[in-house]
């Protein structure tokens, strides 16, 4: 694995987007900081100086039916190295990993099709030693210092990360799942009464599970029927 540093890039994601082709399978981009950092649905992405902000490209093996499982096998991933540190954390299903209900880090993938499926670029960004957040993210956004306290070595941290996912792909790539199990028993939203996003329609429903293929398994009245993407708010939580 080769890992390619900058101290300021646009967006470590936006990188390995434009270099995919020159670059080899599994090349990790880090960035101390981004000056047009993505998140999900065209959100930016801000960052300071205790952020950990890097992307993944993946270009072998690709196989297009298990791509909904791989933003859930880094949420767990990070789930797993969270509790190597003391830290307990809950994966929200389809892409943040959350600690004490406010989310920490952030999981955004991308791909590239040309005449098929070349590359996948999953751009990560955890909130590691940040010691505040402004705005609306006050009451929605934690950093691992903010919950515990302490400063951790990203770098330290960052390395962990990289070793505890690539163990988990290597499984991944050979259609070993048990990664779901964690998953499934450290799941925000199960047993949750949600609002679901899906394509701009907004359904309440109660979360069942998450199906062996990623999707999530909802109710909505007695209709029962699965997603594969979407933007999930616990009804409590919701605000127009
Ligand atoms: C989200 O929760 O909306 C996903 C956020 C993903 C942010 C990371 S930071 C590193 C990588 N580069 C980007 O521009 N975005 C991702």
């Amino acid at each position: 694995m080769d890992i390619i540093r900058f101290d300021t890039i646009d967006s470590t994601s936006s990188y390995l987007k434009r270099e995919w082709n020159h670059l080899p399978d599994s090349t990790v981009v880090i960035s101390q900081h981004q000056t047009a950092g993505k998140g999900r649905i065209g959100r930016e992405w801000k960052d300071d100086t205790g952020s950990l902000l890097f992307s993944i490209l993946l270009k072998e093996k690709l196989d297009e039916k298990r791509i909904h499982l791989l933003p859930l096998l880094c949420g767990t991933c990070l789930y797993e190295v969270l509790e190597k540190y003391g830290i307990s954390s809950s994966i929200k299903w389809p892409n943040d990993v959350l600690i004490g209900g406010k989310k920490c880090a952030g999981i955004l993938l991308e791909s590239i099709f040309e005449t098929k499926l070349e590359a996948l670029v999953i751009g990560i960004g955890i909130n590691v030693n940040s010691s505040s957040f402004d705005g609306e993210l006050k009451d929605k956004a934690t950093s691992l210092f903010l919950s515990t306290r302490k400063k951790f070595d990203m770098e330290r941290f960052f390395l962990d990360y990289l070793q505890c996912f690539f163990s988990g792909y290597e499984k991944y790539l050979k259609k070993d799942d048990g990664f779901l199990a964690i998953l499934r028993k450290h799941s925000y939203l199960e047993g949750k009464t949600v609002l679901l996003d899906y394509y701009h329609e907004n359904r309440s429903c109660l979360v069942l599970g998450i199906n062996d293929d990623g999707s999530l398994k909802v109710k909505e009245k007695d209709r029962v029927y699965s997603v594969f993407s979407g933007e999930a708010t616990l009804q409590a939580n919701y605000r127009k």
